[in-house]
């Protein structure tokens, strides 16, 4: 029986596999999982229509009406299968410090044994699709690839639209070219005769990375950063690892180019936790009172940031779709990925309208009379329950966004000339705030906190500490992470090479009654056009504890009534609640002691006495 699957995965390869060491591997996971067949994806477009016609006709997804939405589908999930989960997320070094206190930490050997057994027949009944793909453009030298094995044809489709899949990937990787090996199952295998559910899982999961061999493991869901493994799994987890061992930086960033009226044009990269409005900085439509400025999309989650050789940094988007957060979006907060959205798009755990279009929570300000919800339940606007799941997405291919940047496939990245960090704070930390070096950023971004989201299983609403919004994607100690930043600033200081400046700022400080002061969205465009101007030169600025923030005077309030009074507000620092602070700062600390580089425990001492003092 064993020797007919492996035997069938070799001779299932086509012509074009020149890799013996891929072949072979595909031929032992296929050993080990018994699948009923092995598919080698090409990636072409025939490929992708003919996998969601047979998704159509097996009920995992709904085909929407054409004439509304064309060539796009909505799928909706099990009830217990909506978002990662980080509590079943493991990084597998040999050691566990080199994991570190924040990740969830398994012995290799023993977590081999335990995916070993879950996987012994786990894709019986169905097929394993073979889906190679390249993050960042084929052929960059700051790209790498992967191949993910998995049983999921939702997420054969949906690598399509998040990474360049297929063929022309096999035939770059050549007769041994590296490549991340991934696996992925989701866990339900079919007996003979067993009719198939829409949404197969399993309610035992597992997301494991094993660091030392570069390997990932999926078992048991079929959501998002769980299942599509070459996003927060390869891109973020195992690159940090690789960044880390080779001196770059694999970042949970969006990538944005800004260009002036005079045509000066500048990119930076920015960190924010899940769910925080990256794709809506991303896609930033300038203001009234801005004509002629001109924000371009490079990505809106993960950025690979490698030195060239003139010493500057360069970034490229890993990714060539977004998989963001459909509830909140809508023509006024995000214009551009509305009409991204077009078509061509994979809607998940969307509602469905009456006229087979989808619809979610902030989509329009008033809700159609009657929905299908997520959970395939009439919905009608008083009836308590949410029509969209809150960590609702969409898949929708970054070609298509109207601002995409025209460098967004340049192999050689873009040169980066800041790095903002923003966490979610109701209080405490000011609208924006200039480092005045690079250990001061880097303490910035290691003390970032946020209140949670629901792009995570969990608590929702609770302060926690998300260090450079890679709390739960960084795939080795955090203190050694810090310690990498430090170390990359500097060597590349030290060659004389220009750092990027260091932004942070928080876009969400709240009023007495809980509301927003901070406009937000394009208006954050105020913002960033001051950091540009940093980056130039521009003095001025008012120098506090923590850096420098700018004067109500410095910011262009050209085309808004934004008072100074409410300036203030979102800018003004509490002394007693940045004591606290800095308590939480050391609680963090504390936790990563024995790593943590000196530099950053220092950093706190300075700057708690200059509070004090
Ligand atoms: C995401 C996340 O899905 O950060 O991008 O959770
Ligand atoms: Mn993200």
């Amino acid at each position: 029986m064993n020797q007919r699957i492996s035997d069938a995965a070799i001779a299932a390869a086509p012509a074009y596999v020149r890799h013996n060491r891929l072949k072979q591997w595909v031929a032992e996971i296929a050993t080990l999982t018994q699948p009923e067949r092995v598919v080698w994806c090409d990636g072409s477009d025939e490929e992708y229509d003919r996998l969601c016609a047979e998704m159509v006709a097996s009920g995992t997804m709904k085909k929407l009406n054409p004439a509304k939405r064309p060539n796009s589908y909505l799928a909706c999930s099990d009830p217990s299968d909506v978002a990662r989960v980080e509590d079943r997320t493991f990084i597998c070094s040999p050691h566990k410090d080199d994991a570190g206190p924040t990740n969830n930490w398994e012995e290799p050997a023993k977590m081999r044994a335990t995916l070993r057994e879950l996987f012994t027949g786990c894709m019986r009944g169905r097929t394993l699709y073979v889906v190679p793909f390249s993050m960042g453009p084929i052929g960059s030298p700051i790209a790498h690839i992967g191949v993910e094995l998995s049983d999921s044809p939702y997420v054969a489709v949906n690598m399509k639209i998040m990474t360049r899949m297929g063929r022309k990937v096999l035939e770059q990787l050549g007769e041994s070219g590296d490549f991340v090996p991934c696996v992925h199952s989701v866990g339900k295998p079919l007996a003979a005769g067993e009719k198939d559910v829409p949404w197969p899982c399993n309610a035992t999961k597992y997301i494991c990375h094993f660091p030392e061999t570069r390997e990932i493991w999926s078992f048991g869901s079929g959501y998002g950063g769980n299942a599509l493994l070459g996003k927060k799994c390869f891109a973020l987890r195992i690159a940090s690892n690789m960044g880390r061992e080779q001196g770059w930086l694999a970042e949970h960033m969006l990538i944005l180019g800004v260009e002036s009226p005079k045509g000066e044009k500048r990119y930076v990269a920015a960190a924010f936790p899940s769910a925080c409005g990256k794709t809506n900085f991303a896609m930033l439509i300038p203001p009234k009172g801005f004509e002629g400025w001109k924000v371009t999309t490079i990505g809106d989650d993960i950025a690979w940031i490698k030195p060239g050789k003139d010493g500057q940094l360069y970034a490229i988007n890993p990714e060539a779709g977004y998989f963001g957060v459909a509830p909140g979006t809508s023509e006024k907060t995000n214009f551009n990925a509305m009409a991204t959205l077009k078509e061509n798009i994979i809607f998940t755990n969307v509602a469905l309208t009456e006229d087979g279009d989808v619809w979610w929570e902030g989509m329009t300000k008033e809700s159609p009379a009657r929905l299908t919800d997520w959970t395939g339940q009439e919905w009608t606007p008083g009836c308590g329950r949410k029509a969209a799941h809150p960590n609702a997405r969409f898949t929708a291919p970054a070609s298509q966004c109207p601002s995409i940047d025209p460098a967004w496939e340049d192999p050689a990245g873009v040169p980066i000339s800041a790095f903002i960090f923003g966490g979610r704070r109701s209080t405490t930390v000011p609208l924006v705030t200039e480092a005045r070096d690079w250990v001061e950023g880097v303490y910035m971004a290691a003390t970032m906190g946020s209140e949670t989201t629901a792009a995570a299983a969990g608590q929702q609403g609770v302060v926690r500490r998300d260090p450079f919004a890679m709390l739960p994607f960084c795939g080795y100690n955090m203190a050694d992470y810090f310690d990498h930043w430090l170390k990359l600033g500097e060597k590349l200081g030290a060659s004389g090479a220009r750092l990027p400046k260091i932004f942070c700022v928080n876009w969400f400080r709240t009023d007495e009654n809980g509301n927003f002061i901070w406009p937000g969205f394009g208006d954050n465009m105020r913002v960033l056009r001051w950091m540009l101007e940093r980056i130039d030169g521009k003095q001025g600025g008012v120098e506090h504890v923590f850096g420098v923030t700018p004067a109500y005077e410095d910011l262009a309030w050209d085309g808004v009534d934004f008072s100074k009074a409410a300036f203030d507000k979102i800018t003004s620092i509490d002394r007693e609640s940045w004591l606290k602070e800095f308590e939480l700062h050391a609680e963090l600390f504390d936790n990563l002691k024995g790593r943590l580089p000196e530099a950053l425990a220092h950093k706190r001492h300075a700057l708690k006495a200059r509070l004090a003092g």
